[in-house]
Formats: structure tokens, C-alpha cells, sequence
């Protein structure tokens, strides 16, 4: 599939910052696959299903963007839905590393394929989904940290835990 790129990872759950890294490569891709890691060794706190209904209703609004699943390895799913692009986010510099580990071996297993970097606006460079759960575990705001169409699902599903 030419011009289009898959964005891979945990989301758990989505954040402000995973959709800020969604819209900026929906303007520059015809099409957006986010991939939901499915396999993961994490132990994640929401289900598949949940987060995948999640990053659907908070990118409802995208024309281009489509919420999968995937398992295994991300340079054999590339292959298998025939895109040859990734885009990850770059929060800090101690991002740089692992992404950078990650991208060289991305590329070992499938040599068509690019990894793309987005950059975090200052303002979202300090988020992760653990601080999310941790915050709405405990009660506090996370509104600042998550979509608003999203926002009551996430602090009644995290109060329930
Ligand atoms: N805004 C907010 N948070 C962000 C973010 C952004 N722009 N970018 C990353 N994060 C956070 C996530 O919320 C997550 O937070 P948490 O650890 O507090 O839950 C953390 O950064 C890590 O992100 P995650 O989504 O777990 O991605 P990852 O960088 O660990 O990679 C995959 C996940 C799916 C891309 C990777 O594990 C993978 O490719 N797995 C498939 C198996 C494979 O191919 N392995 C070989 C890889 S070379």
C-alpha cells in the first residue's frame, strides 16, 4: 500500500499525546494504520477490545485513519499489510535509544522498511499511558491527559480496577 504508514504500540490507554502523533501523520499520509500490539509481554491494564474501542471513538473524526490489532513481530505485519513506513513519537531524549534500537532492527527484518519520527510539542513531551493509569487509579484529573470523547470511559473503567 503506497503513502501509507503504520503507528504501533501499547495504547493503555490512548493519550492526548498518541493522538497528537495520529493527526500529524494523517496530514502527511493518504492512510494511518494504528496498530494495537496485541501480544505484548506488558501486562496491560485495559483489554485489546477496550483499547482498540478507545483509539476508534477518539480518531472517529479522522477519514484515514484505521485501528488494527496486530501480533508477532511489526516487520512481519508491515510486510503482510504491504506498508514499508512506521512512525513512532519522540517524547525526550531518553526515548532516542530504544526507538533508535528499534528502528535498526525493524530495518534488519524488513530492509523496505522506514521508521519516521514525530516529535512531541513540549507541552505533551512528559506523558505516558502509566501516568494516566496511576492518576485516574487514584482518583485525580486526567483530563489534561486524554482525549475528552474518551475521558469518562477511562476514569470509570480505571476507578473500577
Ligand atoms: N505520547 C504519549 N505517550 C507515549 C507517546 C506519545 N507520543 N509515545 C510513547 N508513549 C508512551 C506509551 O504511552 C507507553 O507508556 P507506558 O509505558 O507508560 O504505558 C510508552 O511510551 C511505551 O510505548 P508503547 O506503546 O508501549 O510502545 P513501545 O515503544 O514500547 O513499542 C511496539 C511497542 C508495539 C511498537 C513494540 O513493542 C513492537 O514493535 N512490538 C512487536 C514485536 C516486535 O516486532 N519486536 C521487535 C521490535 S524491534
Amino acid at each position: 500500500m503506497r503513502n501509507a504508514v503504520i503507528y504501533p504500540g501499547s495504547f493503555d490507554p490512548v493519550t492526548l499525546g498518541h493522538l497528537q502523533v495520529i493527526r500529524r501523520a494523517a496530514r502527511m499520509f493518504d492512510r494511518v494504520i494504528v496498530a494495537v500490539l496485541i501480544n505484548s509481554s506488558k501486562n496491560p491494564t485495559f483489554s485489546v477490545s477496550e483499547r482498540i474501542d478507545l483509539l476508534q471513538q477518539a480518531t472517529e473524526d479522522f477519514e484515514n485513519v484505521e485501528i488494527a490489532g496486530f501480533n508477532g513481530l511489526l516487520a512481519a505485519y508491515a510486510r503482510e499489510r504491504g506498508v514499508t513506513a512506521i512512525v513512532k513519537g519522540l517524547r525526550a531524549v531518553s526515548d532516542f535509544e530504544y526507538e533508535f534500537q528499534m528502528a535498526i532492527a525493524n530495518k534488519k527484518l524488513n530492509p523496505d522498511l522506514e521508521t519516521i519520527f514525530i516529535t512531541a510539542d513540549s507541552d505533551l513531551m512528559y506523558l505516558s499511558s502509566s501516568m494516566v493509569r496511576e492518576i485516574g487509579s487514584m482518583g485525580g484529573d486526567i483530563s489534561h491527559f486524554v482525549p475528552a470523547c474518551v475521558h469518562d470511559r477511562i476514569v470509570e473503567r480505571l476507578r473500577k480496577k
